[in-house]
């Protein structure tokens, strides 16, 4: 999702709709005769962090609490300095599925409604954890829990999808100490491939979130590191769908900066993928915590593909770790001296950001071990070569329901324009589609290319998708191109 960047110096994940609402706000705060702290015009470019990340093509973002949306202190801080935000437990396992099959989105949502309302992008944290999962989902092992899981990244990342800047798809899946291994949890116990496999599924369901896989204790080159190096490596190397890298970094005095910060993230970074500061915090106070929280931004800035930094959290009283004053305000919202330093690295320069776009094709998903093959009859009339154009389907299913990846695949002569024709088991019915225009839901439904993917050269592949209840269909499209 590429960022625009706003008068305010805000960037907008969403083209539109943040910047009418700040219009209308600020109509509104005409209108009313009073100030709106959150859209004074005196918070000009490099004097906020979210201007300042902002002239540098970066985001600077803050964990958000849904229930501190009524603190007028917190919301003023919220909406002055930052242009990013990430719901600190509220898209988490728990609070999305509190009961299997049953979403709720209420504080979530009140958080991204915020947010796009103040034209903050969103983070989404966190689709598949070993922490914080429902109880349901902690007593499940197996090919149920890698359906329900499969399920949970599908269902959260369609219901927040172009709404999302990047996801953590996976987070801290790796062990600390030596060996470099997987974490064990009962998602790890479902096979090594659970992590690919929620890639693939947060992919089909948001084409157009960054992914990110997301871990602490990585900040620095060591066996964990190493380990997810390796697995990023070989996720590129096998076109599983990953773009970003989070590291957390929560530091402390036996946990601190670590000297190759930099280069560790440059590695990553030498990958293909992005990297991001997703959960920054640095207990301490005074001068040391100001200089270290200047190490940290200055280290980001000088990397091309270190796109954002996210604190968690506002003031000292905000954190998870309030006793040990991480972060940038102070409990009355005061400027701490790391805020000041976090400033001045952010204006002090560093490299623009250089983040190729994302092509609008994607590789093809692998259906999930633990899913039965799926039961593709043979075509009764092979898919048309030469002119026209083909097309494939591949499913990701869980009981009562489905997503649908479409691969379209240009003749000789390329298209100007292409429709796939579909055809639903009886009882199945599409909820929502991406990529496409779609004529009916159920039967016989008819795909028609976008204004961005309708011109394809010979052999080009392009992909759609749709989400359905009921059963996947199965077999061959038919696909015509024009
Ligand atoms: C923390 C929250 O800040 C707390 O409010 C909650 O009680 C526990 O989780 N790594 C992560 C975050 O990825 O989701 C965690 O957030 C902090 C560690």
């Amino acid at each position: 999702m590429s960022d625009t960047t706003d008068r305010h110096g805000r960037q907008a994940a969403v083209r539109s709709g943040p910047r009418l609402a700040l219009v209308l706000v600020a109509a509104a705060t005409l209108v009313a005769g009073v100030s709106i702290f959150a859209f004074t015009p005196t918070a000009s470019a490099g004097t906020t962090l979210g201007a300042s990340a902002a002239e540098k093509g970066r985001y600077f973002g803050t964990a958000v609490a849904a229930n501190k949306l009524s603190d007028t202190t917190y919301v003023g801080i919220l909406n002055r300095e930052f242009n990013s935000v990430t719901a600190e437990n509220e898209m988490k396992w728990d609070a999305t599925e509190p009961s299997q099959g049953n979403f709720t989105y209420a504080n979530a949502d009140r958080i991204v409604n915020s947010a796009r309302a103040n034209g903050q992008q969103v983070r989404g944290h966190a689709l598949a954890w070993h922490s914080q999962q429902p109880g349901w989902a902690q007593n499940m092992s197996g090919t149920a829990l890698r359906n329900a899981m499969l399920n949970h990244v599908t269902q959260v990342a369609t219901y927040y999808r172009g709404k999302i800047s990047a996801w953590d798809v996976v987070n801290e899946a790796f062990a600390d100490g030596g060996n470099g291994a997987r974490r064990d949890s009962n998602l790890q116990r479902t096979g090594n491939d659970w992590i690919e496999a929620a890639f693939r599924a947060a992919r089909a369901a948001d084409p157009g979130a960054k992914l990110c896989y997301n871990d602490y204790n990585t900040d620095g080159q060591n066996a964990k590191s190493n380990a997810v190096y390796a697995m990023v490596q070989d996720f590129k190397a096998r076109g599983v769908p990953i773009d970003c890298v989070g590291f957390q970094s929560h530091f402390n005095s036996q946990s601190p900066v670590p000297n190759d910060y930099q280069a560790n993230l440059q590695r990553f970074v030498n990958l293909g993928v992005d990297v991001q500061i997703t959960e920054l915090d640095i207990e301490g106070s005074g001068t040391t915590q100001a200089n270290s929280f200047g190490r940290v931004v200055t280290a980001c800035l000088a990397i091309s593909r270190c796109t954002g930094i996210t604190v968690w959290g506002i003031r000292d009283t905000d954190s998870w770790r309030a006793s040990g004053t991480p972060l940038l305000f102070d409990g009355s919202g005061n400027k701490k001296a790391a805020y000041t330093s976090t400033l001045n690295a952010l204006n002090a320069g560093g490299n623009p950001v250089t983040t190729p776009p994302t092509p609008p094709t994607t590789a093809p998903p692998t259906t999930p071990p633990g899913t039965p093959p799926p039961t593709t009859a043979p075509p009764t009339t092979p898919p048309p070569g030469g002119a026209g154009c083909s097309a494939t389907l591949s499913n990701n299913s869980w009981t009562g329901g489905f997503v649908t990846t479409i691969r379209v695949t240009a003749g000789s002569a390329g298209t100007n324009g292409w429709t796939v024709t579909v055809t639903l088991p009886a009882g199945s019915a599409i909820t929502n589609a991406w990529n496409t225009t779609r004529s009916g839901n159920t039967g016989s439904v008819q795909l028609t290319n976008v204004a961005y993917n309708g011109r394809l050269t010979a052999g080009q592949v392009t992909e759609v998708g749709f989400q359905g209840t009921g059963t996947a269909p199965s077999g061959t499209p038919t696909c015509s191109a024009s």
